[in-house]
């Protein structure tokens, strides 16, 4: 029997999903990665050798669990955390810990690059704003305040990209990761070598590109050790993890959106041509579907606002959940479906790690607002899944102001399984949420490309519509319409009444 290997190198852990020639998930297993590193406010740092670690491990066990040999695996795809600054010196070694895709210290990087080459300049050649999450800005962070690592880099790779160096031992990229370091042309599928230059980045220390099924490396003797995957097995291109995702849930022909909740929220739009908002507030980026792009709106702390609570809030509930072998979210959100739509008042702002769309802030705190004493746990909850929502409103509504007609959302990510939370994004969305027999995203999306990459289908669209099937779906509940429209028009005052005290706190 042949096998496929998707590896999604997460922000929690890393996952490896087999999937078998029909698009079938086989297994699949995750192992956590270590706590993000969070030395300062708005910082976010991971070691790249732990990603590696918890890759090699993930994919030991799939295999051993699913009792399947390496040389039945045909080809391997890889997804990964976007944006994350990976530093390798002369003797690839892991210069220092990687800046991840959340971490927003860069923002006097941001500027600098503003006034060095022109806002606009960086707008035409990379179809999107520099913003704090993005790559280039981190790796001059790193410049002006750590030179001696930066003296030390002679490679600079994605998280997934690192995982491939580790697994291959080949320099790659693909065009949907590459996208999201400021320093690509996204219009073109190249990098923005003009720009590059004027930045004086040495361009040597950025990897080859390619397209996301092309075949981009194959395993080596030492990884195969590790993994116990096969020498030779090829690697293909796998995409950043939305683009990947995406893939995994069917989003690769026009008018089909999906809103996946992993630790960041996303809503994603495929375009068949570039277009991009001339605000900057969603990214346009290359698809991994060659030749297309999408646009995409970010929300910074979607997953991350209900695991904050749960690791510092809900401590003695999680030991409890894991003493009865019951998972803490699905408790937590069955408690908010206790109480009414609308929190009874209470809002919560996600932007415990600044904010991308829509309002590009850094400085952005979270909180919640309205709180009384006759708030539960339950209201806390529920709010945080409700004040997500509504951020991921935000992104939808500008995804639709740029054309895109949307019938429908499929839901993705931890975050959509939760049938409470699904059923609050359908309210808040106004359309209703589709679920699909594989709820995989990134992992079964990287396994797809490499499905693609090594002949199994023609493109990524056949692939997609032979194996991807909608399953459920979550219709938007009339009486609620006027509840969440409020709640929406409350959430969209808090963010410009507050902004001004951010930047002090
Ligand atoms: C996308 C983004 C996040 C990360 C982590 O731009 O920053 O989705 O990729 O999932």
């Amino acid at each position: 029997m042949k096998y496929w290997l998707g590896i999604d190198i997460g922000t929690g852990g890393s996952r490896a999903l087999l999937v078998k020639a029909d698009g079938t998930v086989a297994c699949g297993v995750t192992a956590a990665h270590e706590d993000i590193l969070m030395h300062r406010p708005l910082w976010a740092e991971q070691r790249p050798e732990d990603w590696w670690s918890a890759a090699c491990q993930a994919t030991r066990e799939v295999v051993a669990k699913a009792g399947v040999r390496g040389d039945e695996i045909a080809g391997i795809g890889l997804s990964g955390q976007m944006h994350g600054l990976t530093l390798l010196d002369s003797s690839d070694e892991v210069v220092r810990p990687a800046l991840i895709w959340c971490d927003q210290r860069s923002q006097d990087q941001v500027d600098w690059i503003n006034a060095k080459v022109g806002a606009a300049t960086v707008l035409e050649q990379t179809a999107n704003p520099v913003l704090t999450g993005f790559t280039a800005p981190k790796l001059l962070w790193v410049r002006d305040h750590d030179p001696e690592s930066y003296d030390r880099t002679r490679r600079m790779l994605l998280p997934k990209d690192y995982i491939r160096f580790c697994l291959t031992g080949e320099y790659v990229s693909e065009v949907s990761d590459a996208s999201g370091t400021a320093l690509f042309d996204v219009v073109g599928r190249r990098w923005a070598t003009p720009l590059i230059d004027s930045l004086g980045i040495d361009s040597s220390i950025l990897p080859e590109v390619v397209e996301s099924p092309a075949l981009a490396g194959r395993v080596s003797a030492l990884a195969a050790e590790k993994t116990g995957l096969v020498q030779g097995t090829p690697v293909v291109g796998g995409g950043g993890d939305q683009a990947a995702s995406a893939v995994g849930n069917g989003i690769v022909e026009s008018g089909l959106v999906s809103c996946t909740i992993g630790t960041s929220g996303v809503v994603f739009s495929h375009l068949d041509e570039a277009a991009y908002d001339p605000d900057g507030r969603v990214h346009t980026f290359c698809h991994a579907v060659p030749g297309k792009w999408h646009v995409m709106g970010v929300t910074q702390g979607a997953g991350l606002s209900l695991q904050w609570f749960r690791n510092h809030l809900a401590t003695s509930l999680a030991a409890e959940a894991a003493e009865r072998g019951s998972d803490i979210y699905d408790l937590l959100t069955n408690e908010a479906a206790q109480v009414p739509a609308g929190s009874e008042g209470l809002l919560w702002l996600p932007y415990l790690m600044g904010e991308r769309t829509p309002h590009l802030d850094p400085f952005a705190r979270g909180g919640w607002i309205g709180l009384t004493a006759k708030h539960t746990r339950a209201h806390l909850v529920r709010s945080i899944l409700e004040g997500v929502a509504y951020s991921l409103n935000d992104c939808l509504a500008i995804i639709e102001s740029l054309g895109a007609e949307v019938a429908a959302v499929r839901g993705s990510g931890g975050g959509a399984k939760s049938a409470v939370w699904r059923r609050i994004l359908a309210g808040v969305f106004r359309k209703p949420i589709a679920t699909l027999q594989t709820q995989e995203g990134s992992a079964y999306g990287a396994a797809l490309l490499a499905l693609v990459g090594t002949g199994e289908y023609g493109s990524v669209e056949e692939a997609c519509r032979s194996v991807i099937v909608e399953q459920g779906r979550e219709d938007p509940d009339p009486s609620l319409q006027s509840v969440y429209e409020d709640g929406y028009h409350t959430f969209r005052a808090a963010y410009p009444a507050l902004r001004g005290l951010f930047p002090q706190m």
